[in-house]
């Protein structure tokens, strides 16, 4: 219990049993909060206790250290400052505006605080009280609260507050950085994550949607997963449904001996669509496919095998996409819900949710203008009694705490009324349970129509990905990369540079747009592309390499140096590296990937403005000798290069060491 702690108060200082007293909070969520079998062994009451304390204690001390190791999110610090200055400064004003940003130009300072103006608005409104912005940003900057990162504020124009960091804070900020490498802010609750992407449909083609879902899932699980949640990464496979009593049907007539031999169907699109063609025809083979959809359904073992090989040869086709991508996904299709819709039918039934419709059943969902079907007049289930079906396992069983579906805004309406009956029923409050929608718009061809081959065939994914690779050598041999680097690394090069450019081109472009896919524009190593910044990256990387300081020195520099920001592109960059967590902290909320590439892209630019103007390493310009290394310089380098391999690793490109 935490109050028990109060009666050890000689044990603590006050601080600390509020620290603790939260410690237990988070660590009843974990569940390790029980009695441990190393407790039951402990017979006394007081060892019992004291094993505990310390236990606490300890964690306690880890969180501690964690703080000290992790990076600070600077806009959020500096909005907690400036809150506070404004409840000191306007006391009884509910929720006043707290806006910070950083600033666009140096002479308005590195942030600003514009929250005098919303203040002015609302005395306005609410108290009929005329003060002008400036007064109002006067008497904030008046009551900012000690701090360590302020070095002054200024107001300017109507009543903008601009904010000067301090030079020792932000250069301790990147030593701290260089020593214990990025590590985002504490989360707080630790929270289940469930994700659910790629999800292509067994038998059909996986299409350049579900590559657009496959890329952003697989970024958006590694992000949650880099910011310490606990991430479920799920296959929402397409593997159930009217379609396969077809498939087997056909398989039946193809391959009488299916039970002892492995049918080879290279092609099973092909495959998909003679069954469908003779399913339209054939009223015999129509009636049959109906008979197996049943015998499939009722688990009928020949019939679940038929199913097995069929969904074999596409879970091959998949793995292919997902090894070349380096995706990490689990399996959970459709048909792993089955057994429980019967339930789910029978739970909207009992709560009086169904209507009867020409023999389906349907529910409507307040606000939402087409009613869910739940069950088909032939007594089937459909894809919205699935999703509802999987909905409720995650949330109840998975006991998610956030949802995030990766799916095109096409499905949006289908998912919104999924959700709003999930809370209809009261499987979730909105308030405590995340459940959202990450859309993403359509994949076009150059010609800005719907994307496909010269010959009008949809383009299969596979075939893609290796003219991606051809492209990306032809690049490479074009800019004759092929002359300096040896076989191996021109190889790694190429497919660095082929799916890194591919996963980039799709996450730096807003999701919620449709995107034009150009193998031209990915490749292209000017501009915010992958070939630009894995580009960028390498050279970063060389240049303490060419000065031959290796990583050791540059761990000794780190501790040693102090890291000196006297010169404009220097602050300039300092502040830039320093950006990283806020730039996570807003895509965990926003779900919008591309802002860390634009970070990214930013972080690369500046890096180079930087580069033109600061010698980092200084040579005899007859003998090209070096005379001089300067240290801090190359710990600026490889405090940029840090960030940067981060946030490929986010965004799940690998960069190379040569390029
Ligand atoms: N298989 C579906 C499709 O290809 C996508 C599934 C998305 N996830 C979901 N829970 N509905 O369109």
């Amino acid at each position: 219990q935490p109050g028990f702690l109060r009666m050890y108060q000689f044990a603590f200082q006050e601080n600390e049993i509020k620290l603790l007293t939260a410690e237990i909070e988070r660590l009843k969520n974990f569940g390790c909060l029980g009695v441990s079998p190393s407790l039951e062994g402990l017979r006394d009451e007081n060892a019992k206790l004291k094993y505990r304390l310390n236990f606490l204690k300890k964690s306690l001390q880890e969180e501690r250290s964690k703080s000290v190791k992790s990076m600070i999110n600077i806009n959020s610090c500096l909005q907690e400052i400036f809150g506070a200055a404004i409840q000191a400064a306007y006391p009884d004003l509910e929720n006043p505006p707290l806006v910070v940003t950083p600033s666009q130009q140096p002479k308005f300072g590195d942030y600003q605080c514009n929250s005098a103006m919303g203040i002015s608005q609302i005395l306005l409104k609410t108290r009929e009280q005329k003060v002008i912005p400036r007064e109002i940003a006067e008497k904030i900057a008046k009551n900012i609260p000690a701090n360590e990162c302020i070095e002054k504020v200024e107001i300017a124009g109507p009543g903008f507050i601009n904010v000067h960091l301090r030079k020792d804070f932000v250069s301790k900020q990147l030593s701290s950085l260089l020593i214990n490498g990025v590590q985002l802010p504490a989360v707080g609750k630790r929270k289940k994550v469930v994700v659910d992407f790629s999800s292509p449909n067994i038998a059909k083609e996986m299409h350049v949607g579900h590559l657009r879902s496959t890329i952003i899932g697989e970024s958006m699980c590694r992000l949650f997963e880099f910011a310490g949640h606990d991430v479920l990464r799920l296959n929402h496979l397409g593997d159930w449904g009217t379609q396969f009593g077809m498939l087997i049907a056909h398989l039946q007539d193809k391959f009488p001996d299916y039970l002892t031999v492995s049918p080879p169907i290279g092609d099973l699109q092909a495959f998909y669509k003679e069954s469908k063609r003779r399913f339209d025809t054939e009223e015999e083979f129509k009636k049959r496919a109906y008979q197996c959809v049943v015998l499939l359904q009722s688990k009928n073992p020949d019939f679940i095998k038929a199913w097995n090989l069929i969904c074999d040869v596409s879970r091959k086709e998949f793995q292919k996409i997902y090894n070349c991508l380096d995706i990490t996904i689990i399996e959970r299709g459709e048909s792993f819900y089955h057994e429980m819709m019967k339930d789910i039918v029978k739970e909207f039934e009992d709560k009086g949710f169904v209507q009867v419709d020409d023999g389906r059943k349907i529910v409507f969902v307040p606000g939402f203008p087409v009613p869910l079907t739940i069950m088909k007049s032939d007594g089937g289930y459909t894809y919205d009694t699935s999703d509802l079906a999987a909905l409720k396992h995650r949330l109840c069983e998975e006991k998610g705490d956030i949802l995030i579906y990766v799916v095109d805004s096409g499905q949006s309406v289908h998912l919104q009324t999924v959700f709003a009956a999930g809370q209809m029923i009261g499987w979730y409050d909105p308030k405590v349970t995340r459940v959202a929608h990450a859309a993403f718009g359509v994949v076009l061809g150059e010609d800005k129509k719907k994307f496909k081959t010269r010959s009008g065939d949809t383009v299969r994914l596979i075939d893609l990905l290796e003219e991606g690779l051809k492209r990306a050598m032809d690049k490479l041999k074009d800019k004759e990369r092929d002359k300096v680097l040896t076989p191996e690394e021109l190889k790694a090069a190429q497919t660095s540079v082929a799916f890194g450019c591919i996963k980039y081109a799709d996450l730096s472009h807003n999701r919620l747009n449709d995107y034009v896919f150009s193998f031209d524009k990915m490749l292209d190593d000017r501009g915010n592309t992958a070939a630009y910044l894995l580009y960028a990256f390498t050279r970063i990387r060389a240049i303490a390499r060419l000065a031959n300081i290796d990583e050791q020195m540059l761990r000794k520099a780190a501790r040693e140096e102090v890291l000196v920001l006297d010169h404009e592109k220097e602050w300039k960059l300092g502040k830039c590296i320093l950006r990283f967590p806020e730039i996570l902290q807003k895509i965990l909320e926003d779900l919008l990937l591309h802002t860390l590439c634009d970070y990214l892209y930013e972080l690369a630019t500046t890096f180079t403005e930087f580069y033109d103007s600061c010698y980092c390493v200084e040579k005899d310009r007859q003998t090209g000798q070096i005379v001089k290394v300067n240290m801090w310089r190359l710990l600026l380098c490889e405090a940029t290069a840090t960030v940067m391999a981060k946030g490929f690793d986010i965004l799940g490109i690998k960069p190379v060491q040569k390029m």
